[in-house]
């Protein structure tokens, strides 16, 4: 009901819905109206009302609310399901159990707060209420599992296009998937891989943005997107945009691998760089040379030999 309230209400954004109207319209009392309106501010919309002309929505909450990021997604599979909570552990634990149940292809899960938000190789995630986009986002790419790298490189790529072109900035990508602004990280991407030998049952994408973060709240090396434009930027807007993208993106990687690489080269801040890459117990120093057709980093060393990283912590060095 709620929902229908605030469809009509947006689409009068200029003027004055009346009440009589709308509960007409709807079906329900007027007392009915008025305790939905309440709640509605209770969950951050502005709505005023005014004697003899009726509700008017000033603000709306930028929550990420099921219903707000569906709302004129206009994508075929993504988004389709939406689980939101207010505040949970992790929006990876309830992807991957929805996964192990059959959760279909593009099911996101959504939270406004996490409390055990964690990053790749066991980092916490720093996840406050209402601040930053926090989700996990399931597929089912028919692909072998040794190819699931690719499936991150898509989420990075669409994330960095939709925050570049709505927001005239300019992310890049340190490989393998952490996203950066300026000298800064800005976010991260978590893959969880759910494979037999020979196939995929699910993979578990997750997604941590900073978008409203006051710069004092974060540590030096951080950053957040209202930092850069000087002004609170849309949940809700630049969520459905990276959830366009990825659709598009995994769409064409399922025919072809070449332009995803293309675009993850033109993003790529490693690229080009002297660097030192430290995986399992050992490092790896040379000039990063090129993305594989996997997704690995391949890096020239010294000797003049080049080896390929499928994963690992970079340094990027002068
Ligand atoms: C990283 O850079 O280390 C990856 C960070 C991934 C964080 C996201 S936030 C949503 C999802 N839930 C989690 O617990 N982690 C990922």
């Amino acid at each position: 009901m709620q929902e229908k309230i605030l469809d009509f209400l947006k689409r009068k954004e200029e003027g004055y819905v009346s009440g009589d109207q709308l509960s007409q319209k709807l079906g329900i009392s007027r007392q009915a109206l008025w305790k939905h309106i309440q709640e509605l501010k209770e969950k951050g919309y502005e709505i005023i009302a005014v004697p003899h002309l009726g509700y008017q929505l000033t603000s709306a909450a930028d929550r990420l609310f099921d219903f707000e990021v569906a709302h004129g997604l206009g994508t075929k599979f993504i988004g389709k399901k939406i689980y939101y909570f207010e505040a949970l552990a992790s929006t990876m634990d309830v992807a991957w159990q929805l996964g192990t149940k059959g959760a279909p292809e593009g099911t996101l899960v959504v939270a406004e707060q996490q409390t055990k938000g964690r990053g790749r190789l066991g980092r916490p995630w720093f996840s406050p209420k209402y601040k930053g986009i926090y989700l996990s986002l399931i597929l089912r790419p028919r692909m072998l599992p040794a190819q699931a790298p690719l499936l991150t490189l898509v989420a990075s790529v669409s994330i960095c296009e939709a925050i570049n072109r709505e927001l005239t900035l300019e992310a890049r990508i340190k490989w393998p998937n952490d996203i950066w602004l300026g000298q800064k990280k800005l976010g991260g991407l978590l893959t969880e891989l759910n494979a037999e030998t020979d196939r995929i049952n699910f993979v578990v994408i997750g997604m941590g943005l900073n978008v409203n973060n006051d710069k004092k709240s974060l540590v030096s090396s951080a950053t957040s997107l209202s930092e850069h434009k000087k002004e609170q930027v849309s949940r809700v807007r630049l969520l459905q945009e990276i959830l366009r993208r990825i659709e598009a993106n995994y769409l064409v990687l399922e025919k072809d691998a070449h332009p995803l690489l293309k675009k993850y080269r033109e993003y790529s801040m490693t690229l080009g760089k002297r660097v030192k890459v430290y995986c399992q117990k050992r490092h790896i120093e040379g000039e990063a040379v090129d993305i594989d057709s996997d997704g690995g980093l391949l890096i020239r060393k010294d000797s003049g030999i080049t080896e390929k990283v499928m994963a690992g912590d970079v340094m990027h060095c002068r």
